[in-house]
């Protein structure tokens, strides 16, 4: 009696360890190391990490965002070294795991950034600049800058590596042109924005929740 209870729970307890999750060979283990490691960089809660480099927040970030960015990491698409050698090992199931993991985080935003520029970076998100043919930010990146599927979210990201990134975009992304990938509809807009409007929208955004 008391030992077909224990095999039943521990059935149990299987079914609902592996349901919803990437049903493919990931241990609760193996997944845990990795996000410990990825950790290391990215945060203890993925909020980002600012060091000599800006480290990116991935708490909250669209799973489907994530997965594309690991691709092209790998695929060199977009260049950065350390995430090519972080990237290129991953298997696909381990990516998925990954990407709902981060996805389910939810610290405060970092912060930092200059509060006097948030009220003109809010106009640039809200409204664009009409003036240069850039469209709201909002369009795309949602109202709540909480983004969807590909389209990334920017609430509470980094201020100082949405500067980075919106500043080297060409250098960066996109980088097999016989490969084109979505990073193309934000290049434009990356190019037609200047300093400080890459700045005041930067910090608006890097504050919301
Ligand atoms: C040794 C440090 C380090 C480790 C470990 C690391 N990363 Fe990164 N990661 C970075 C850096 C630095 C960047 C910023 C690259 C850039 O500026 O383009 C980054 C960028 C990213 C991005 C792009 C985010 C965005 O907003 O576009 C993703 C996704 C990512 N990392 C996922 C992971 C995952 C998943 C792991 C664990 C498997 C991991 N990283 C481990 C340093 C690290
Ligand atoms: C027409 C749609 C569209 C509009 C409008 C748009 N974006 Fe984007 N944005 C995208 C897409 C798609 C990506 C993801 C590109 C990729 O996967 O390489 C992106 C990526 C980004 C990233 C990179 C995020 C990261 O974590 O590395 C930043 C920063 C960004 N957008 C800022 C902005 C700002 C600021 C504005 C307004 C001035 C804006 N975007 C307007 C579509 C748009």
């Amino acid at each position: 009696m008391g030992l077909q209870f224990v095999s039943r729970a521990a059935i149990l307890a299987v079914l609902f360890t592996t349901a919803g999750r990437a049903q493919d060979a990931v241990s609760r283990h193996d997944l845990q190391a990795k996000m410990d490691y990825c950790k290391t960089c990215h945060g203890s809660s993925g909020q980002g990490f600012r060091a000599y480099y800006s480290i990116p927040r991935l708490a909250g970030q669209q799973p489907e965002y994530l997965t594309n960015q690991l691709q092209a990491f790998s695929e060199r698409r977009r260049t950065n070294n350390i995430m090519f050698n972080v990237a290129h090992v991953l298997t696909p199931a381990m990516q998925k795991a990954l990407v709902t993991d981060f996805h389910e985080l939810n610290p405060k935003p970092l912060g930092g950034a200059p509060k006097d520029l948030v009220t003109a970076g809010k106009k640039i998100y809200e409204e664009g600049i009409p003036s240069a043919d850039i469209p709201p930010c909002a369009s795309c990146h949602g109202p709540d800058a909480k983004g969807n599927e590909q389209f990334p979210r920017l609430a509470g990201q980094l201020h100082d590596y949405i500067f980075n990134k919106l500043t080297n975009w060409s250098k960066e992304r996109g980088q097999k042109p016989g490969e084109p990938d979505v990073s193309a509809i934000m290049e434009p807009i990356a190019h037609g924005l200047t300093e400080p409007q890459v700045k005041a929208v930067a910090a608006y955004v890097s504050y919301l929740e």
